[in-house]
């Protein structure tokens, strides 16, 4: 016997699970992400931690990598990440390397799409947008339960297009990303524009220093009631709903499935974001719109479906055929 693991790279935080063959989570393991000006060494052991924190010390028959990137056609390389340190980097066979165990790379939000077409909330739909929102916006569509890779592998890359001209900089090198509007670093940067200028439960956890808001605390305080943590989930969700109008527009999905951190806030997010997605949607008013549902699997969607992955392929290649 042995475990799969799973590990969800992101902008924020590293997370590690073990994942059983339906899905379910039986052990995690978390860390910060080392930021972008740091060494790709550095990334790469504390993600080495995290899975085997959560092995423990069981044996590890394979890993799924999530990355908060934009993973090859192969697999193989992290090409581009705007809040990681890899770039064109050979991540699958370093990690093999060090490992010795079989390794998936995937995108995070590839890999979330994929859990939630397996084993949540978009199993058995036909076409589905799956957003996630953590420190940006990432992105997958499913046609009939497979993800759409397009020529580079990197389709879904939905936090990068462009919603407000010459706005915002952006991670990426760009202006105005959706992602920027939309997403944890959205939902800290609005309260931190704000903190001090009236009373909220924000100011005196903070001691009215905005560099000490995050976005955990702003949905717990959003949840407790506080008017301005839910004045700022009620603008990142507006802005979530004006994008996915976009996407709707041009994809016609049956379903959107949001999930990432952010999505832990539940209607306080996806009830701003449904009335601004009918506001904003084409047509709206003599089309479908399609509905807007929470991961089922939550935050922990990305690192399910890279263990999946993982368990799939190891199972292809052990097959006799
Ligand atoms: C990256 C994506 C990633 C997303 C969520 C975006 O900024 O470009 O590759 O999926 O963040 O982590
Ligand atoms: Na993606
Ligand atoms: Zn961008």
């Amino acid at each position: 016997s042995g475990v799969w693991v799973g590990v969800d790279v992101g902008g924020s935080k590293v997370l590690a699970g073990v994942v059983d063959d339906r899905g379910r989570v039986l052990r995690t393991s978390r860390r910060t992400t080392p930021g972008r000006a740091e060494r790709v060494e550095q990334v790469e052991d504390t993600l080495s931690a995290a899975v085997l924190e959560a092995a423990d010390g069981c044996d590890v028959l394979g890993v799924g990598v999530a990355a908060a990137g934009f993973v090859d056609a192969a697999g193989e390389r992290v090409m581009f990440a705007p809040h990681l340190p890899w770039l064109d980097a050979p991540v699958r066979a370093r990690l093999e390397h060090r490992w010795r165990v079989p390794v998936v790379l995937d995108n995070d939000a590839n890999a979330a799409a994929y859990a939630e077409g397996r084993f949540g909330a978009a199993a058995g739909v036909d076409t589905s947008v799956v957003v996630t929102l953590g420190t940006g916006i990432g992105g997958a569509l499913l046609l009939d339960g497979r993800i759409h890779r397009g020529a580079s592998g990197m389709a879904g890359e939905f936090g990068h297009m462009q919603v407000v001209p010459d706005g915002l900089p952006c991670e990426c090198g760009g202006r105005g990303c959706w992602e920027q509007y939309s997403s944890g670093n959205a939902l800290v940067r609005y309260v931190r524009d704000r903190l001090g200028g009236r009373p909220s439960a924000l100011a005196t956890r903070c001691a009215g220093d905005p560099a000490r808001v995050s976005g955990p605390m702003v949905t717990e305080e959003a949840e407790a009631g506080d008017p301005l943590a839910r004045e700022a989930f009620a603008h990142v969700g507006d802005w979530l709903g004006v994008g996915l109008a976009n996407l709707v527009a041009a994809l016609d999905p049956h379903l959107i499935v949001v999930g990432g951190g952010v999505s832990t806030a539940g209607d306080l997010l996806l009830e701003p974001a449904r009335l601004a997605l009918r506001r904003a949607l084409v047509g709206a008013g003599h089309r479908g719109v399609p509905p807007l549902r929470p991961a089922r699997l939550g935050p922990e969607a990305g690192l399910v479906g890279a263990a999946t992955m993982a368990r799939e392929s190891g199972a292809a290649a052990a097959r006799p055929d």
